[in-house]
């Protein structure tokens, strides 16, 4: 795969996917720009390169016809703070209007293009499509991490047409998932957690030959234990995964660690009854935390690691009297002295909640596709990349 750093950008236009798929709140404010300033080091190198700067995401999943609430402009505006540089904003990504915007670009300036999604032949990879996005640049630069793993036409599509190459973000961000997946530091422990064991699966396929521990936590741990013999009451159960999680453990005995003692419920509510119990759950109760016992033996082992990878959070963190586990969590790796991987989403939320996004190693940009990399699947969009590279170098 070609760097930003090895291919021509200076005074050209460069086409760059990135991820502006930021979490708004009901009057469109953006409530974490986290993906926004990850970017800021790629336009930066493209600034003092003298390249005229386009570009492109996606927002959300838009519905036809649902155009205002998923337009890019709030993060455009929320650009201009962050990079203290206009920020041309263009009312679609293709047409008529798009190229002249882009034809008149002199160096340095910025441009960003309407939501991608809102041509539904972006997620449809559609050649034509793709070639239109391609025409307004003679460079693609991917950083979009949080959606190289969509084979859509801004993140495959367009590298079929330019001599394209990878921006900061996302070498960093493989930088750090492939350390832990291909050389990690002894031990090396995974921190699962999360509503649904069929999100990790895979995850957990990939990592047991390479991890000394996997903490499992989180809603997933409830299927973990109906399927060791244990009630779990009304906790969160995925029936139809039973069998694949009682042979994981089989496999796995002395690898997986689950909870000895939870935090439970009456309700998912802040005015819930709770109290804690070990082992077996009461029907009509459901966990929503790891207890204090399990908190003190995944202390126990992540003291001892020299790697940790953490993905899910260990309880419904967003309700504070259930958020105990994972803050203490959190709180104790942030002190350890070792390589601390967190995974985007729910997790990368979790941290910012509790403040200690200065205290990890690193914390990933992306969602599914952190998932899908630490499952060992190769992302598109990262293939497209490697593909080009090799026809060049074959050339
Ligand atoms: C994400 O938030 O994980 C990425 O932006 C990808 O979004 P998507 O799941 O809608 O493709």
């Amino acid at each position: 795969m070609q760097s930003i750093r090895d291919i021509n950008i200076e005074n050209k236009r460069v086409l760059v996917r990135v991820d502006f798929n930021v979490p708004l709140d009901g009057e469109q404010n953006i409530t974490d720009d986290k993906r926004i300033r990850a970017v800021l080091p790629t336009i930066n190198y493209l600034l003092e390169k003298k390249a005229k700067i386009i570009l492109m995401s996606h927002l959300g999943r838009p519905a036809p016809n649902s155009r205002q609430k998923y337009s890019l402009r709030p993060v455009a505006l929320r650009l201009e703070e962050l990079s203290g540089r206009k920020i041309k904003f263009l009312n679609d990504c293709i047409g008529p209007q798009v190229e002249s915007a882009v034809e008149s670009m002199q160096a340095e300036d910025i441009i960003l293009l309407e939501n991608l999604r809102f041509h539904s032949q972006e997620k449809e990879n559609a050649e034509e499509f793709s070639q239109q996005l391609a025409n307004l640049g003679e460079v693609f630069i991917q950083d979009a991490f949080g959606a190289v793993h969509r084979a859509h036409s801004s993140t495959v599509g367009v590298a079929q047409f330019l001599p394209s190459a990878a921006g900061f973000l996302l070498e960093k961000e493989i930088n750090f998932f492939s350390q832990i997946l291909s050389e990690p530091q002894k031990p090396f422990v995974a921190i699962l957690g999360g509503a649904k064991v069929s999100d990790k699966i895979g995850v957990i396929e990939n990592l047991l030959s390479r991890v000394d521990n996997i903490l499992i936590g989180g809603g997933m741990a409830y299927t973990f234990l109906k399927a060791q013999g244990l009630n779990i009451g009304s906790s969160k159960l995925e029936q139809d995964k039973l069998g694949i999680a009682g042979q994981l453990l089989e496999k796995a005995k002395d690898k997986i660690v689950l909870p000895s003692d939870h935090l439970i419920a009456d309700k998912i509510d802040v005015s819930a009854n709770v109290r804690t119990v070990e082992k077996e759950i009461p029907e009509g109760w459901l966990g929503v935390d790891i207890g204090r016992q399990t908190i003190a033996q995944f202390k126990q082992i992540l003291k001892e690691a020299k790697t940790i990878v953490w993905n899910g959070p260990l309880g419904i963190f967003e309700i504070d009297s259930f958020a105990h586990g994972t803050k203490e969590i959190a709180e104790f790796i942030s002190d350890l002295d070792c390589l601390k991987v967190i995974g985007g989403g729910d997790t990368a939320a979790a941290i910012a909640k509790f403040s200690l996004e200065d205290k990890m190693s690193h914390i990933s940009t992306g969602g599914g596709a952190s998932l899908e990399y630490l499952e060992g699947k190769e992302l598109p969009g990262i293939v497209a990349l490697k593909e080009i590279a090799e026809k060049s170098s074959n050339l």
